[in-house]
C-alpha cells in the first residue's frame, strides 16, 4: 500500500480509552496467573436475566432473524413506553420511542441528526470520554465544562451561559447519574439546565443510562421537566445486557423522521434477536433488584472503607456504580499510580485523565459493579499501597 495513504484527521482526533487499556494489561497479568480485582471497567458483571436469555433462545429456535423497521421493533417501543408511565408516570407516544444499538448508537444518530459540521456542544468534566471522541469524530466540537463542588459536581445553568458566550453552543449533554462520578442532579437542577438551553435556543440532551441506579434518591428524567429534551437511555447497565447492544431515545417530534432516514442508511435496523431479548427485560425487576443490592453493598463497603484508608475526597456518588476519588494527596500522576496498584497489587482501576483531560491526573474511578470479593481486596491493596 502507497505511504502516502494516511488515516483521516477526524480519526486522529479520537483518543484511546485508557480504561480499556488497563483491562487489556490486567488480562495479561491475569493469563500469567495472578489475581485481579477488576474495578476498572463500568459494566455488570452479572449476566442479561434468565428471561432475557430465555426469550433469546426462543427467538433463535423459532429460526428467522431478519431486518426490523429501522426505528425498532413496534412492540418494544410500545413497551419502552410503557416503562415511562410505569416508572416514571410519565406518558411518552410510542412514535417518539427510537431503539439503537446501544446508548453509543443513539449518541452518532442523534448527534447528526440535531447538529451542523463545527457545531459547539457542552459536556462536562469529569465525564463520560466517549462524548468528546464521538462527537470530534462527527465534526462537532465538544467543549469541556468543568463542574465543581460549589454546583454540586453537575453542569449548571451559569456555566453554561458562560460557555455560550465564549461562542454559542449548539446543545447540551448532561447525564444523571453521571459517569465516572455518579453523582445526580435533582429535578430542580434538571429544570433550571433545560430552562436554560429552551432560553438559548439550544438542544437539550440527557443520557440516562444509569437511571435505575440510585442509592439514596430516585432519579428524575429530563423529559418530566422538558417534553424536548432528547432522552438517551440503554439496556446496558441497570439491565445488565452491555453485550446485546441495545438502547433507545425518546425525541421531540422533529427528530424522529430524520433519524429513521439517517438510521435506514446507516445500519438499516438494530439486531432483531436482541430486540426480542430486550424486550424480556422489563419484566425481570425481581433478578435486576438483587443484582443492585449487590451493587449498594459494594458502595456501602467502600463508602465506609476508603475513607478510612485515607481517600477521603469522593465525588458523591448518589448513583451508577463507580467511586470517583481525589487521590491528590498521594500523586500527581493517577496514570503512573494505577499503573503501579495494578502490577504491586493486582488491583485494576481507571485513571482520571480518560474522564477528564486537564484535572484527571489527580482522580481515579473504581466501579463496583463486579464482586463483593474484588471490592474487598481492593480496600485491602490499596491500604497496603498507601502505606507501602
Ligand atoms: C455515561 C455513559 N453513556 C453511554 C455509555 C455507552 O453505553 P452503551 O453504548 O452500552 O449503551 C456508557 C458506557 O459506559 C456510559 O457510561
Amino acid at each position: 500500500m502507497s505511504s502516502l495513504l494516511q488515516p483521516s484527521r477526524r480519526s486522529a482526533a479520537v483518543s484511546p480509552f485508557i480504561a480499556m487499556d488497563v483491562m487489556a494489561e490486567a488480562g495479561i497479568l491475569e493469563r500469567a496467573g495472578r489475581a485481579i480485582a477488576h474495578m476498572e471497567v463500568g459494566q455488570p458483571g452479572a449476566p442479561a436475566p434468565r428471561l432475557v436469555r430465555e426469550a433469546a433462545k426462543r427467538a433463535l429456535e423459532d429460526g428467522r432473524i431478519g431486518y426490523t423497521e429501522a426505528l425498532g421493533m413496534m412492540s418494544l417501543r410500545e413497551r419502552i413506553a410503557r416503562h415511562y408511565a410505569d416508572h416514571y408516570g410519565i406518558g411518552v407516544p410510542v412514535e417518539r420511542v427510537v431503539v439503537t444499538t446501544g446508548s453509543s448508537g443513539a449518541f452518532i444518530l442523534a448527534f447528526l441528526a440535531m447538529f451542523d459540521p463545527g457545531a459547539r456542544v457542552a459536556i462536562s468534566a469529569p465525564g463520560y470520554p466517549a462524548y468528546r471522541n464521538t462527537l470530534a469524530a462527527l465534526g462537532l466540537e465538544p467543549v469541556d465544562i468543568e463542574t465543581h463542588a460549589a454546583g454540586g459536581w453537575v453542569l449548571t445553568p451559569e456555566a453554561v451561559e458562560m460557555a455560550h458566550r465564549d461562542a454559542p453552543l449548539a446543545g447540551v449533554l448532561a447525564m444523571s447519574p453521571a459517569n465516572p462520578s455518579g453523582t445526580m442532579m435533582d429535578r430542580t437542577q434538571l429544570e433550571a439546565l433545560a430552562k436554560t438551553c429552551r432560553r438559548l435556543g439550544i438542544w437539550f440532551i440527557s443520557d440516562e443510562i444509569y437511571h435505575g441506579l440510585a442509592y439514596e434518591k430516585k432519579e428524575v428524567s429530563a423529559l418530566a421537566v422538558d417534553d424536548n429534551a432528547v432522552i438517551i437511555n440503554s439496556f446496558s447497565k441497570y439491565y445488565c445486557m452491555t453485550g446485546w447492544r441495545v438502547g433507545w431515545m425518546i425525541l421531540p417530534e422533529i427528530l424522529v423522521r430524520p433519524i429513521e432516514r439517517l438510521a435506514q442508511s446507516l445500519y438499516i435496523s438494530v439486531p432483531k434477536l436482541s430486540q426480542i431479548a430486550a424486550e424480556a427485560a422489563f419484566d425481570a425487576t425481581e433478578e435486576l433488584e438483587i443484582i443492585k443490592a449487590g451493587y449498594a453493598k459494594n458502595r456501602a463497603l467502600l463508602l465506609k472503607e476508603l475513607p478510612r484508608i485515607g481517600i477521603t475526597e469522593l465525588l458523591p456518588c448518589d448513583g451508577a456504580f463507580y467511586a470517583y476519588a481525589d487521590i491528590s494527596r498521594f500523586t500527581n500522576d493517577s496514570m503512573g499510580f494505577c499503573k503501579r496498584l495494578l502490577e504491586e497489587q493486582g488491583i485494576a482501576g481507571a485513571p482520571g485523565p480518560d474522564f477528564d483531560p486537564v484535572r484527571g491526573h489527580k482522580f481515579m474511578r473504581l466501579s463496583f459493579a463486579g464482586t463483593y470479593d474484588d471490592c474487598l481486596k481492593t480496600v485491602e491493596g490499596l491500604e497496603r499501597f498507601l502505606k507501602g
